[in-house]
């Protein structure tokens, strides 16, 4: 089963952006954590950060018939991209969105996320953490959906 996390705009730059919002860890230490929590589930697990809203949106197409699930921070597309809701509408598969921030708390224009109405989850507002929730989060839906595929085989059988 593999998870595949992508990064939206700006977040290559964590650990020197805003850190009394966004905190101190970087991009790489989210990731290695992720890395190692992936490993203990026995989870393939492959990162992606991008600043260009089409790249997202192929990373996104490239998941269908790859990955079991997707974890994503689409950043301040998340606010503006019909493009990559539309990508997370077609792939068909679990979308955990992460936000750093809690995005209901912050500027009007951030407030509303078009991502998160096609995704299964959205966790916000603890800080790096919320991407090891994101984890634990996936790997119960990925194992919930090999179970009903597991069943609907063998009522087929
Ligand atoms: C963010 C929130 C967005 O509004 C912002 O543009 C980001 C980061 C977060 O993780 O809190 O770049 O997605």
């Amino acid at each position: 089963m593999k998870i595949v996390v992508i990064q939206g705009p700006n977040l290559n730059m964590l650990g020197k952006r805003e850190q009394h919002i966004y905190g101190p860890m970087t991009l790489e230490q989210i990731h290695e954590q992720m890395r190692g929590f992936a490993e203990q589930n026995n989870v393939e697990i492959e990162f992606f950060q991008s600043n260009l809203e089409g790249e997202i949106v192929d990373r996104i197409q490239e998941c269908m018939g790859d990955a079991q699930g997707i974890i994503i921070n689409p950043a301040a597309y998340s606010h503006t991209s019909i493009a990559i809701r539309d990508a997370i509408a077609a792939a068909q598969l679990p979308v955990i969105e992460v936000h750093l921030t809690n995005i209901h708390a912050r500027e009007e224009f951030r407030r509303h996320s078009m991502t998160a109405e096609v995704s299964a989850g959205v966790i916000a507002g603890v800080g790096a953490f919320g991407y090891h929730l994101a984890m634990v989060g996936m790997v119960q839906i990925m194992s919930e959906v090999a179970a009903a595929a597991q069943q609907q085989a063998q009522a087929e059988a």
